[in-house]
């Protein structure tokens, strides 16, 4: 008999449940849906609602219900729909007519909204955790780097040379931006939602407040209506989680190329990378593309539940059934990857030399030898072409910048002298761009040093 079977003449169909059903996914709220149930038992006696030795059975039922699930001894039934009137079964047929006054005040529908703003709030603190671990990892790394000249491009083409912390503070920066946008999501998260009951209230006096103390809400919604079928905070997560992903997409795709052969910027430890069933010489970046692949299916479920909310009526409809898997797997999928990418960037070897080899080549302190020519009176347009032309020139004739002789550069340009080779050295090359923002060693510590202190 379904505990809302009063006004039906036949049981439902075995498909029907089968389809109905969201326990096998929504079981997961077990802790919450108890939690919040003691809360509002608790209110309700308070209130004069129910009796208190009712409400002091049906929170220590409850209590054990909790501990029994947690030893595997509680068998949850398909017929029995969802997590909230599992528990609520289990819980009438412990202690029968008592168990029955639980769901007074109260529907389904605020409170699988409380269920899932109650466990957000805890997968927000700890995805914020993963993500502050990834960036002391950084932090620590960048301090050892703040001399490492590597590269930087645009169009993957050779740039400006830049140091390997200022490369990395670039991806401290991001999740700070991340974290940040998780504290804020956290703060609509931070919502009491019970009391709004199907959609319209209740008539009991319930104390709302009271429920929010004992629950640790911050606030307490202000319309039933939107209490009820708002999911924005689920969709909020979801678009944190999938920029956290990208940017952990587009970090991944570096450490790939990095430790690809023609690079050989970095070496991943063994630990964190995998061989192949053929080639005994592979050591292939595995962590890092898997990250990538499951940046695409995070995304998959912020439009997932985008599609499924949009043009829904207020208030509830059962289609916000489906919210559920895809939060579930994009929190899942995100806290998995955060912490075996922070344990991969903390282990991986750095081949200075081959990144400052790679700063070298390619001309990347042609801008450098541009403003040089502007210090000395010209303007930048014209000290831009007459760069072109003499890197133009070293390209044919397989050089650098640096080994064009003075005579050379006197011919490209009478003002050029005998300083120019210093101010198109790497080392001042990055150490003149100490502007706020800029990779110079000086200016990458203090950056390094703000960062820490915001953790
Ligand atoms: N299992 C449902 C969900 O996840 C709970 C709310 C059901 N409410 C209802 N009126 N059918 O959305």
């Amino acid at each position: 008999m379904k505990l809302w079977g009063g006004r039906f003449q036949k049981s439902t169909d075995k498909l029907t449940d089968d389809f109905n059903s969201s326990i096998h996914f929504d079981k997961r709220l077990y802790r919450q849906d108890i939690f919040g149930s003691i809360a509002h038992v608790k209110m309700l006696a308070c209130q004069g609602i129910i009796p208190a030795e009712d409400s002091a059975l049906i929170q220590k039922t409850l209590r054990e219900i909790l501990s029994d699930i947690e030893d595997g001894k509680v068998e949850f039934d398909v017929a029995a729909e969802d997590i909230h009137m599992n528990i609520e079964q289990v819980l009438i047929e412990r202690i029968g007519d008592t168990g029955k006054k639980l769901h007074t005040g109260r529907s389904r529908n605020d409170q699988v909204a409380l269920d899932m703003r109650m466990y957000l709030k805890e997968e927000v603190i700890s995805i914020k955790n993963m993500v502050i671990d990834l960036q002391r990892t950084l932090l620590d790394l960048a301090k050892q780097h703040t001399r490492t000249i590597m590269p930087s491009y645009t169009h993957l083409q050779k740039a400006q040379p830049i140091t390997f912390a200022h490369h990395l503070m670039a991806y401290v920066e991001m999740f700070k931006r991340d974290k940040e946008r998780l504290e804020d999501t956290y703060k609509r998260v931070n919502v009491l939602p019970l009391g709004s009951g199907a959609l319209a209230a209740t008539t009991y006096n319930l104390d709302r407040d009271f429920v929010a103390r004992e629950l640790g809400f911050d606030a307490i919604s202000l319309n039933s209506l939107d209490a009820v079928s708002d999911r924005d905070f689920c969709i909020e997560l979801l678009s944190n989680l999938s920029t956290i992903m990208m940017h952990l997409s587009r970090f991944s795709e570096e450490i790939i190329f990095w430790c690809s052969h023609e690079f050989q910027f970095i070496e991943l430890d063994d630990a964190f990378s995998t061989g192949s069933s053929i080639m005994p010489q592979k050591k292939n970046p595995d962590i890092a593309e898997l990250v990538r692949g499951k940046t695409g299916r995070v995304y998959g479920s912020l439009m997932a539940l985008l599609t499924t909310m949009k043009a829904l009526p207020l208030a509830y409809n059962k289609d916000m059934q489906e919210d559920k898997e895809p939060v579930f797997d994009a929190i899942d999928n995100a806290k998995m990857c955060l912490p075996i990418f922070t344990d991969m960037i903390r282990t991986i070897r750095v081949n200075e030399t081959r990144m400052h080899e790679g700063a070298k080549g390619g001309f990347t302190n042609a801008t450098d030898l541009a403003d040089y020519l502007v210090k000395k009176g010209i303007a930048f347009r014209d000290a831009h072409e007459i760069v072109g032309k003499v890197v133009f020139s070293c390209i044919q004739k397989g050089i650098g910048l640096e080994d064009m002789t003075l005579e050379e550069y006197k011919q490209a340009s009478p003002l050029v002298e005998e300083d120019v080779f210093k101010a198109i050295s790497l080392e001042e090359c990055v150490n003149k761009r100490s502007i706020v923002g800029g990779p110079s060693e000086e200016t990458v510590k203090k950056a390094i040093e703000i960062n820490e202190a915001l953790l």
